[in-house]
């Protein structure tokens, strides 16, 4: 049957790190997006892979029916399951792709492969107003930092990324660094709140084009700290003992996370406005699990006003890793004919296009 004389209606999963997730998809909009976070990995301060697959192994059926549940949909209705296959940690991908293909096989419905950061891109046409095409996207995640133009919806191109460490692992090493629990990016967002960015300076590296670079900056929060503020230079010395560092990080705990944010902020969006100065586009979107950060969206409105840009941010609940992004993403590929019926698909680790 064609597209156009029937109800498109997808099934996607998502598994590519530490949250499982199922959505339905019908003809566009999404009727569910269930997420089940994994919270085992918080004591290690990071997520540990093979806990992480395990995890998704427990989910993965429950997350699924719920979904399916809360749209009120059968596994008859569905025209294909999308899922993500590629980037992510090979063994959370392998449990979602198993998982889809299995139930590609026992329903005799096509799959759609998926790439999770095209899907992250897609979030911003999940509710109105949608940007226009073509469009810039800047893909702030945990393991990305892409700056991303979107011709239409299936025609990307990565324009800029990270040459190192992504947005969000510079939140969560700095957070590591004054001690706060993983994942640390939202500590900082709750404490730069109430500091002062201005109190301290770390440096913006000069990164030619549109690339970003974040590891001088871990290094610099390092010895900043080692020596209590009273230096970032690395001399054959550190100048604090580790409990004056403590104290030091305790009764400015506020300041340094909005400094340190305030830092990261600026080299994302001074990239973000060269990118749209170069190509002309006023359509900017932005995406990923950063982009939750009440600082970062505060920046980027406000860097709109001032370059007279359409400005769009996803919902919370599509920003960090779903299945709703999925799901819109599969529902363009299908209607584009994008799906297939062959089983020897596989989930890969590598992030190409
Ligand atoms: O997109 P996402 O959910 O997963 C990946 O694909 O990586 O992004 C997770 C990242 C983590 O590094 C987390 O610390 C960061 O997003 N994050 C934040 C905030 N909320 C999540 N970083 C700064 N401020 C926040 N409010
Ligand atoms: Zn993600």
């Amino acid at each position: 049957m064609q597209a156009s004389d029937h109800n498109v209606t997808i099934l996607a999963i998502e598994s590519s790190c530490d949250e499982t997730s199922a959505g339905i998809c019908r003809d566009g909009e999404i009727l569910s997006n269930i997420i089940a976070s994994q919270k085992v990995h918080e004591q290690y301060g990071g997520v540990i892979p093979e806990l992480a697959s395990r995890a998704h192994m427990q989910h993965i059926v429950p997350v699924t029916d719920q979904a399916l549940k809360k749209a009120g949909v059968l596994l008859t209705d569905i025209d294909a399951i999308a899922f993500t296959r590629a980037p992510g940690l090979i063994g959370s991908l392998l449990v979602g792709s198993q998982f889809a293909k299995s139930l590609s096989l026992a329903l005799n419905k096509p799959l759609i492969p998926v790439h999770h950061m095209q899907a992250h891109v897609l979030a911003n046409l999940i509710s109105e107003p949608k940007p226009a095409f073509p469009f810039l996207c800047l893909t702030v995640s945990g393991g990305h930092t892409q700056i991303v133009l979107c011709r239409s919806p299936l025609d990307m191109k990565v324009i800029g990324e990270t040459i190192d460490d992504a947005a969000g692992e510079a939140f969560d090493k700095s957070a590591r660094l004054l001690g706060l629990p993983y994942p640390g990016g939202p500590l900082i967002d709750r404490h730069a709140a109430t500091g002062d960015a201005t109190r301290f300076s770390f440096p913006e590296p000069r990164i030619e084009g549109l690339d970003f670079s974040f590891s001088g900056l871990k290094t610099s929060i390092l010895y900043f700290l080692k020596n209590a503020g009273k230096s970032h230079i690395y001399k054959e010395q550190f100048l604090a003992s580790p409990e004056e560092q403590q104290q030091f990080i305790n009764d400015n705990l506020a300041d340094i996370c909005a400094s340190v944010q305030h830092r990261i902020i600026s080299i994302l969006l001074n990239k973000l406005k060269k990118a749209a100065l170069t190509t002309g586009i006023r359509e900017i979107c932005l995406a990923g699990g950063v982009s939750a950060n009440r600082g970062l969206r505060a920046a980027f409105e406000q860097l709109g006003k001032e370059q007279g840009w359409n400005t769009y941010i996803p919902a919370f609940e599509y920003c960090t890793d779903n299945a709703a992004m999925i799901a819109i993403t599969g529902y363009y590929k299908y209607l584009a004919g994008e799906y297939i019926s062959d089983l020897s698909v596989t989930a890969s680790a590598r992030s190409e296009w």
